[in-house]
């Protein structure tokens, strides 16, 4: 009956599959964006253990949520994004759902301006994530790119970026990476975030912030900071949120879609179609995710736990930013790798062509995504030493 090609492994999916099937012991996954510990582990969270002990004793029912999941959720996940003082937080400009994860969140609202504006065009960075373009296109929107990343000087082009910004027509949609730009591990400063909320609010166009590495850059408040520059501008704006990495709830699938209208009349109106998206996505999002950062975000003492372990995580990256910039370094590479130790968040470009990450691959075990992507989250101090020489060793290919 279906007459179709085999379609093409996801990216950063399908290649964890082919690690998964690989029988070599010493190989390394950087591919896929989750956080590993020094000893290899993605570990639950001990907040979240605590969390989960808590809910074991008092959940009542697995009856369904509403729409729009845990009635709480808006009133947590507001002052995260926004910070407590902003005069976001429970504003009637402002509404919140419960997702499925970011990507869940994503499909909701291209889902929402599919249906709303179905002629306008969807803009994603150069790079940007691999799933961003399927998402969009899937609702059947158009997608298109603006310029973003300098690859000669492994930073942002921030010229070429804002001349993009620029040309985009008013209705089109922007789809922005709130901190920790995945795949370069490059973001704006707020010099550059400010001008382009002011690009935004001149030229019309819509700001959809992909928001997934919130605490995972510099800190909690300092990477929302770039996004709530642009807001400031008192543009509309969706924020597609996920608690999977700095929450390690990668399984539970639970982000948040939040709304950003310019009144509370407009807001009412796009909620109420937002809710439409999800009930005939998914009719109302799976509880346990929610349940557990709910019970983490209102209580203090669990609150703490939570932000002293995302502390401790981010150092941890940091410490293997470092770790591979000195290695490199130490190995001759006739590449500067200082740029790793300036950028942020879980992923850097590792600075090799398609040839060399197959050769990474396949002579090293070493998996990394196509386009050069590593994650850096996912490197232990015990494998540094392997990475550095099988970096090295490809490069010599060049
Ligand atoms: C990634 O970019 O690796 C993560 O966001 C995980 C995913 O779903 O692709």
């Amino acid at each position: 009956m279906f007459n179709l090609e085999m379609a093409p492994p996801d990216p950063i999916l399908g290649l964890t599959e082919t690690f998964r099937a690989d029988p070599n012991p010493d190989k390394i996954n950087l591919g896929v964006g989750v956080y590993k510990d020094d000893n290899g582990n993605t570990p639950i969270m001990r907040a979240v253990k605590l969390a989960e002990k808590k809910l074991l004793s008092s959940e009542q029912t697995k009856s369904y949520l509403s729409i729009p999941g845990h009635g709480q959720l808006p009133h947590l996940t507001q002052p995260l994004l926004f910070g407590a003082d902003s005069e976001l937080v429970g504003s009637d400009r402002t509404v919140t759902a419960q997702a499925p994860g970011g990507t869940g969140a994503l499909r909701v609202a291209g889902d929402f301006i599919a249906k709303a504006t179905p002629t306008a065009s969807v803009w994603l960075s150069n790079p940007t994530w691999a799933n961003h373009k399927a998402i969009f296109e899937a609702t059947g929107l158009q997608t298109k790119v603006y310029n973003y990343y300098d690859a000669q000087n492994q930073s942002l082009d921030k010229q070429a970026f804002l001349e993009s910004l620029q040309a985009i027509p008013a209705g089109d949609v922007v789809i922005l990476h709130g901190c920790c730009h995945n795949p370069s591990g490059v973001d704006p400063d707020l010099d550059t975030w400010n001008t382009v909320g002011s690009i935004a609010a001149a030229k019309g166009w819509l700001a959809l912030f992909d928001f997934a590495y919130q605490g995972f850059g510099t800190g909690l408040e300092e990477d929302r900071a770039g996004m709530n520059k642009v807001l400031e501008h008192g543009i509309p704006a969706f924020i597609c949120s996920s608690y999977s990495k700095n929450f390690g709830l990668y399984n539970e699938r639970i982000g948040a879609i939040t709304f950003v209208g310019e009144n509370a009349e407009e807001t009412r109106r796009v909620f109420s179609h937002i809710k439409v998206a999800i009930r005939s996505n998914y009719s109302n999002p799976p509880s346990h995710g929610g349940s557990i950062v709910t019970e983490i975000l209102q209580d203090p003492v669990l609150t703490k736990t939570w932000e002293d372990e995302l502390t401790i995580m981010r150092n941890r990256i940091l410490s293997m930013r470092t770790g591979l910039t000195d290695g490199l370094a130490a190995r001759g590479v006739d590449i500067d790798y200082s740029f790793i130790k300036r950028q942020i968040g879980m992923f850097s470009f590792a600075g090799i062509n398609p040839d060399q990450v197959d050769m990474l691959r396949n002579k090293h075990h070493v998996y990394a995504v196509h386009s050069g992507r590593i994650n850096v989250a996912g490197i232990t101090s015990s494998q540094m030493d392997r990475l550095c020489d099988a970096l090295a060793d490809v490069l010599k290919t060049k």
